[in-house]
């Protein structure tokens, strides 16, 4: 169509789309196109507003490589990674509720037998337990369900953060025993700011948001027949637990600390699986 005023331009844009043969994808773009003109109708962007969002897209390309994704980053802080994850995983009160990945995770975590430290150097910092137990919807263990885990250190940097960290130091895949349960000893996590030094936190500056997510876990959990686990466990002492940058922390995801058996102090992490496929992410950065 010839185009005669602003008012035409999302119908010629879609006409232009129509023929795509992937329906999944006419219909994303279709929905992206009328929300983004929506948008763009609502704030009306002078030029320069324009060429400066514009160019926060470069930026946060440029900015993504070897040690960093500022494109999940920014993902994150608007909320976007979450709201992804419970669309797909309302919260129901049954199955673990989900977390976003965040970027941190790497492949290929060290195999550890049940009980290992995942501390794979003289990492200073106070000393925890991870115990619990991976059972299905009905309350059925699940024998040999995986458990990858990573977290930051006590300082508040992951080891592919850290040079003064060796390679996959705080990072294991243990595989439950026959009634579903695991255990590992680590130590406790630090709160950390995101990283700050690319686009995504000149933004944070510009709204005058502090870039600190609160202390947390990683867990990615699969068995086969089930669909993939990915969340974060939070204790319940942490500070800003109601102002994560990320919004990653959701009520059933704040576990309080208890102390083992011969009284070590313990955080009991749980996980229920729904049926479904395993679904390995890719890895953020390498
Ligand atoms: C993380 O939890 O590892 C994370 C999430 C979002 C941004 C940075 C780090
Ligand atoms: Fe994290």
């Amino acid at each position: 169509m010839i185009i005669d005023s602003q008012g035409d331009l999302t119908l010629a844009v879609e006409q232009a789309m129509a023929g795509t043969p992937d329906g999944r994808l006419r219909e994303i773009m279709g929905a992206l196109v009328r929300h983004a003109h929506a948008f763009i109708r609502e704030v009306r962007p002078s030029e320069e507003e324009f060429e400066r969002g514009l160019d926060f897209l470069v930026g946060i390309g440029q900015a993504t490589g070897e040690t960093n994704n500022e494109v999940v980053l920014a993902a994150d802080v608007l909320g976007v990674s979450t709201l992804v994850g419970l669309l797909n995983k309302p919260l129901d009160g049954v199955r673990t509720a989900p977390a976003l990945l965040g970027p941190f995770w790497r492949k290929n975590a060290p195999e550890c037998a049940l009980g290992d430290s995942i501390v794979r150097c003289g990492t200073p910092g106070p000393r925890l337990v991870v115990r619990g137990q991976v059972r299905d919807l009905s309350g059925n263990p699940i024998a040999g369900a995986k458990i990858d885990v990573w977290q930051a250190s006590p300082v508040g940097l992951y080891e592919n953060q850290d040079a003064d960290q060796p390679a996959m130091n705080l990072r294991g895949l243990f595989t439950a025993d026959a009634s579903g349960h695991y255990h590992f000893e680590t130590i406790r996590p630090a709160g950390y700011p995101v990283p700050t030094d690319g686009p995504v936190g000149d933004l944070l500056r510009a709204q005058l948001r502090h870039p600190y997510r609160p202390a947390h876990i990683h867990f990615m959990v699969t068995a086969p027949g089930h669909a993939t686990l990915i969340t974060q466990i939070f204790a319940d002492d942490q500070e800003r637990l109601d102002s994560d940058v990320t919004f990653g922390v959701l009520k059933p995801l704040v576990a309080t600390f208890e102390t083992t058996e011969d009284g070590r102090p313990a955080l009991r992490c749980d996980f229920v699986l729904e049926p479904g496929e395993t679904r390995i992410p890719k890895a953020p950065i390498p």
